[in-house]
C-alpha cells in the first residue's frame, strides 16, 4: 500500500521523493508520511460504508496512533471525524480546524478540565463511568444539553497482545453491560444530558473479523434496550481496531471487507429487532495511518558477535519507536541507498539508547550495510510518533509529508534547548 518505490535501480522513493535525499535535508531519523497513502486509505474507509451501509455512517479517525495538526488536517479533510483521548489530542484537532460536531472525546479518567474543554469546545463526549457522569451531571449549567455516548464493555475476546485487548469484562474501560439498566435509568434522568448513542472497542490490531461481528450483533441489542428508557438512540460506534500487516505471516482483511461484516450485521440485527438503522461510526488509527509512514534511521556501528550474532545501530531506537520493546512488534527494512544489493546478511538492528532490550528488529534480511547507509523501518506511522519519548535525553526526531515529490516538515526536529525548555534549576542548587 505504500506508495513506495525503487528508481535509479538503487534508491527507494516515496511521494516522489529520495529518501536518502530527504534524510540529507531533514536530517536523521526521519519519519517520512506519505499524503497519498494515508488519504486513500481515509477513503477506503469512507466508500466502503457508503458502499454496504445503508443508513447514515461517520469514520473517525483514532489520533491517538499519530496526533499532530498536519495528520488531523488530511484526516479531516477526507472527511473523516476526530477522536481524541485528552485534552492534548482536543486541542490540537482543534487547532487543526477539526469541526467540533466531528469530535469525540475518549478516555477513562477525564479531567474536570477535559471536560469543561470538551463542553465549551462543543464535542461529543464518550462517557466511561459513574464518576464521569455525575461530574458531568454536577457542572452542566441549568439548561444545557451535553452531546454524551456511552462506552460500554462487551465482554468479547479476541486475539491480540495483553496489552491492547479492551473488551473482555476486567478492562479498566467502559461501563459493565450488567449495569446497563442503571445507567440507561440514571442517562435518561438528566435533562443536562443528550445521550446519542453507544460505543465500543474491543481491541487492536485484530485479524478475524468475527469479535466485531459479535460486537456489533451485542450493540444492535443495546440501542433496542435504550429504547424502553425513552433513550432516543441514534449512534453506534463499534470503535476500531482492525490489524495491519507489519510482516509477511500476519494477514488482516482488508478494510472494505471488515467494514462489510460489520455493516451487514448491524443491517440484519436492525432487521430482526425492527429499529431503525443508527449512524454507524467506527474509528481506526492503526489501519489508516500505519502503512503511511516510514522511519529513516542512519546506520552506525556494528559488532559481530561470530556465530551468534551480528548488531548493526542505527541513530534511534525505542525513544521513537517504543513498540518492539512494549508488545514485542516485529518490523520489516530496507536499506534506501542499497535497493537492488543481494540481501547477504541476517542482522539484529539494535537502538542506540542505553538499554539492552532497545532492539528494533531482531533477524531483519538486509544486504550487507556500512556506516551512513539509510536503514528504514516500514509501517511506522501508528504508535510510533505518539509514543515517542525522550528517553536519554535524545531530541524527537522531525517528520516530513511527501506528495508529488514535494516535501513538508511537520513536526520539527527537538533541539537540545528543547530539552531543557521545561528544566528550572532553583537558586540554590546551581553550582
Ligand atoms: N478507539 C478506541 C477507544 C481505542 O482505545 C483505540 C485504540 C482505537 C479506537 C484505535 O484502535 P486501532 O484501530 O488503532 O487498533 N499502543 C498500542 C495500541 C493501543 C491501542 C489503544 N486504543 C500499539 O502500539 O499497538
Amino acid at each position: 500500500p505504500l506508495t513506495a518505490r525503487v528508481h535509479n535501480h538503487d534508491s527507494l522513493e516515496i511521494g516522489g521523493c529520495d529518501v536518502t535525499t530527504l534524510v540529507k535535508q531533514f536530517g536523521s531519523p526521519l519519519y517520512i508520511l506519505d499524503e497519498e497513502t494515508l488519504r486513500s486509505a481515509c477513503q477506503q474507509y469512507r466508500d466502503a460504508f457508503k458502499q454496504y451501509y445503508k443508513g447514515e455512517s461517520q469514520v473517525l479517525y483514532a489520533s491517538k496512533a499519530w496526533n499532530c495538526l498536519a495528520v488531523c488536517a488530511i484526516a479531516a479533510s477526507e472527511g473523516l471525524g476526530i477522536d481524541v483521548v485528552s485534552g492534548g489530542e482536543l486541542y490540537t484537532a482543534l487547532q487543526a480546524g477539526v469541526s467540533p460536531e466531528k469530535i469525540y472525546l475518549h478516555g477513562n479518567n477525564k479531567s474536570r478540565e477535559e471536560l469543561i474543554l470538551a463542553i465549551e469546545s462543543g464535542v461529543t463526549i464518550v462517557a466511561d463511568n459513574w464518576y464521569e457522569l455525575r461530574t458531568l451531571v454536577e457542572i452542566a449549567q441549568p439548561g444545557q444539553s451535553i452531546r454524551i455516548m456511552l462506552r460500554l464493555t462487551p465482554g468479547i475476546e479476541c486475539h491480540t497482545h495483553e496489552y491492547i485487548r479492551t473488551g473482555h469484562l476486567d478492562s479498566k474501560f467502559g461501563f459493565d453491560p450488567n449495569d446497563l439498566d442503571e445507567v440507561f435509568t440514571f442517562v435518561s434522568q438528566q435533562s443536562t444530558l443528550d445521550c446519542v448513542g453507544v460505543h465500543a472497542h474491543i481491541g487492536s490490531q485484530i485479524f478475524e473479523r468475527q469479535p466485531h461481528q459479535d460486537l456489533a450483533a451485542v450493540m444492535v441489542q443495546w440501542l433496542r434496550d435504550a429504547g424502553k428508557y425513552g433513550l432516543n438512540i441514534t449512534e453506534l460506534n463499534v470503535g476500531g481496531g482492525l490489524g495491519i500487516k507489519y510482516t509477511e505471516s500476519d494477514d488482516p482483511p482488508s478494510i472494505e471487507e471488515w467494514v462489510k461484516a460489520i455493516c451487514e450485521v448491524v443491517q440484519e440485527a436492525c432487521a430482526v429487532e425492527n429499529l431503525p438503522l443508527p449512524k454507524l461510526l467506527s474509528e481506526p488509527g492503526r489501519s489508516l495511518i500505519a502503512t503511511a509512514c516510514v522511519t529513516a534511521y542512519t546506520v552506525g556501528s556494528s559488532k559481530v558477535i561470530p556465530e551468534i550474532r551480528t548488531y548493526v545501530a542505527i541513530d534511534g531506537g525505542m525513544s521513537d519507536n517504543p513498540r518492539p520493546i512494549t508488545y514485542q512488534s516485529v518490523y520489516r527494512a530496507v536499506v534506501a541507498n542499497k535497493m537492488s544489493s543481494p540481501v547477504t546478511q541476517t542482522v539484529t538492528i539494535a537502538g542506540k539508547h542505553c538499554e539492552s532490550g532497545d532492539i528494533l528488529i531482531k533477524n531483519a534480511l538486509l544486504p550487507k550495510t556500512e556506516p551512513g547507509d539509510i536503514l528504514v523501518v516500514m509501517g511506522t506511522g501508528a504508535y510510533n510518533y505518539s509514543m515517542a519519548s525522550n528517553y536519554n535525553r535524545l531530541p524527537r526526531p522531525a517528520a516530513v509529508v511527501v506528495a508529488n515529490g514535494e516535501a513538508n516538515l511537520i513536526l520539527q526536529r527537538e533541539t537540545y534547548q528543547d530539552l531543557i525548555r521545561q528544566d528550572s534549576l532553583p537558586e540554590r542548587l546551581k553550582i
